[in-house]
């Protein structure tokens, strides 16, 4: 169930350029992989509307929520001034989230900093015995966001970067696709830019492996309330149809999406 409630920040420290790593204190019962929160940022009524930030850990007994974000405008600049003892207004949790699982081994794909929601999920995977691979993609070396703690869950980490300077050269989507040549997987996930999604829509349905992926659309209300994030989807009989973002997703199964 949502709830609105005020987060006192324990850190908000920068993990990259003008992406920092945010801890609040409160308590967010129930709340899953994938799911998002609508943070007030500001100490007015300016900017108006909420943002939405994907929920990058979430620890229930030690009530600390974690998020991961990057400074783009007004609302992530003001967040990203605030300091331990501060207090952040916020909603949530949002939406709905990943599915797990449909088998044992798993792919993570995060594009940038599509990280976010999945290092959640590779968490929980991980604690239920899932066999978990990351890929995680950037345009360089220092978009590889959160390495050790990624290190940390015991997974296997499979990096790409666009230059070539870390890991794999070229899309982290090539990657993915080489290892698809060889490897088995009984679900993917995946979060980044839209093209990245589709690209592992595409791989994924070659395969025949079930996947999920969560999306980005701009969000007012977050609540299903404004229509302001429709995306069009296909339904049971092949028409499309159009669903709010922020209450039937943001995490969708890859072939419902009209890419
Ligand atoms: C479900 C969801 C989860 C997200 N999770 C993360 C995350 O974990 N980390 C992260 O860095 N970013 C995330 N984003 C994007 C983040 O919400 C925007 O970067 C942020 O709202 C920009 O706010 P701003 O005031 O700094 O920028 P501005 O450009 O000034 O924002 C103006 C308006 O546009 C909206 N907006 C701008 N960019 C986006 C965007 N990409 N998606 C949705 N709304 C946008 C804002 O909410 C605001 O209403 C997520 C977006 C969605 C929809
Ligand atoms: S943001 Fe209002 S319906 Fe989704």
């Amino acid at each position: 169930m949502s709830s609105l409630w005020q987060g006192e920040v324990v850190a908000n420290s920068p993990v990259g350029p003008g992406i920092y790593h945010l801890r609040l204190r409160v308590a967010l019962p129930g709340a899953l992989p994938g799911q998002f929160v609508h943070l007030r940022c500001g100490s007015s009524l300016d900017p108006l509307l909420r943002r939405p930030l994907s929920i990058h850990d979430y620890n229930p007994a030690g009530q600390e929520v974690q998020l991961l974000y990057q400074v783009v405008g007004r609302g992530t600049a003001w967040l990203a001034g605030r300091k331990p003892g501060d207090f952040i207004d916020g909603l949530g949790p949002l939406g709905r989230g990943f599915t797990l699982p449909a088998g044992p081994r798993v792919a993570l794909v995060a594009g940038g900093l599509g990280l976010a929601p999945l290092f959640f999920l590779a968490r929980v995977a991980a604690a239920e015995g899932c066999q978990v691979t990351f890929y995680v993609g950037a345009r360089s070396r220092e978009g590889l966001l959160r390495l050790e703690a990624l290190e940390g869950l015991g997974l296997e980490v499979q990096r790409a970067t666009d230059d070539g300077s870390a890991g794999f050269a070229g899309p982290v989507t090539s990657l993915l696709a080489r290892d698809l040549e060889y490897k088995r997987y009984d679900q993917i996930f995946a979060c980044g830019p839209r093209a990245m999604l589709a690209e592992v829509a595409r791989l994924a349905g070659q395969k025949g492996i079930p996947a999920e992926v969560s999306l980005e659309e701009r969000m007012a209300c977050g609540l299903g309330a404004c229509r302001g994030c429709v995306v069009a989807l296909y339904g049971e009989d092949g028409s499309i149809a159009y669903e709010n973002v922020c209450s039937a997703g943001p995490v969708f199964p890859a072939e419902k999406i009209v890419w």
